[in-house]
């Protein structure tokens, strides 16, 4: 049977690229988004996936959501990407405590959320696939985000400890490390500030989403079961570990 993945903030950005590569691959998608309707609605009509509104940082919101979408789609999630996040830039002294838990339970705490959902089912069936997008700014650290630094970080960790959880049900959970990336997320900042971040990328520009989604895909294929606890750098050689 064709397998059902699961994209969390999948109607725009990289996440609506990897929905979109999914498809093309030959999965059944659906995706889920949180802020903007007039986006959801447009990517829906323009690619036929099935959206689905919910708040990631609500622990009961994704159990619902998740065993609503399933009996919808008669199908379990077999594949899941924790792709849905935010960003609340600011110096630590100028952070609000607002801005810290909103991108800590954003970021970080809706990866345990949707796997909390979907890992029990998975297990039982013996196979699964996670991908966590996490950031180069998780690896090495970046001016102006110690929150988001904080939960893209904690997302590697959180990969590498559910990965030696589920290695023997069949379930690989690995991390993708996307570098500046050409979406909403990265237009919105300072120009100048971003000149000077492209500036510091050996390739020389920004990411495409679809590169992004490449990676994604390749990590949940079939043939990808021994890959797991790892985290791929996609970053046009901005930082190398
Ligand atoms: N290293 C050292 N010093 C720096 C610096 C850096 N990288 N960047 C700025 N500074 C200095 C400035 O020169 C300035 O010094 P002076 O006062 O002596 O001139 C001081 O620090 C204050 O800097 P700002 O003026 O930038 O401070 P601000 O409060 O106006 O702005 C900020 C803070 C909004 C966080 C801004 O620095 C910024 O936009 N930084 C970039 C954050 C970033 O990269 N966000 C990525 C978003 S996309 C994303 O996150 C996706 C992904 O995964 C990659």
């Amino acid at each position: 049977m064709t397998r059902l993945a699961l994209i969390t903030g999948g109607t725009r950005g990289i996440g609506a690229a990897i929905a979109r590569r999914f498809k093309l691959d030959g999965l059944n998608v659906a995706v889920t988004y949180y802020g903007n309707d007039t986006a959801a609605i447009a990517f829906t009509q323009d690619t036929g996936i099935p959206i689905y509104k919910w708040d990631a940082t609500d622990f009961d919101a994704c159990q619902i959501g998740v065993q609503k979408l399933q009996t919808d789609l008669g199908q379990p999630v077999d594949v899941l990407v924790n792709n849905a996040g935010i960003t609340r830039d600011a110096t630590l002294p100028k952070m609000t405590v607002e801005q810290w838990h909103a991108v800590i339970d954003n970021d970080l705490g809706a990866c345990f959320n949707m796997c909390h959902a979907i890992i029990s089912g998975m297990r039982d069936r013996g196979w699964g696939r996670i991908v966590n997008i996490a950031s180069i700014n998780g690896q090495k650290g970046q001016f102006g985000q110690t929150n988001y630094s904080a939960a893209k970080a904690g997302v590697i960790g959180f990969t590498k400890a559910l990965a030696l959880e589920s290695a023997r049900q069949g379930i690989t959970v690995n991390a993708v490390a996307p570098g500046y990336t050409a979406t909403d997320m990265v237009a919105a900042m300072d120009p100048t500030v971003l000149e000077g971040i492209v500036a510091q990328i050996p390739v020389g520009r920004l990411a495409k989403p679809e590169e992004i989604a490449h990676a994604v895909a390749f990590l949940v294929g079939e043939r990808s079961a021994f890959i797991t606890g790892s985290t791929l750098s996609i970053n046009g050689g901005q930082y190398l570990v």
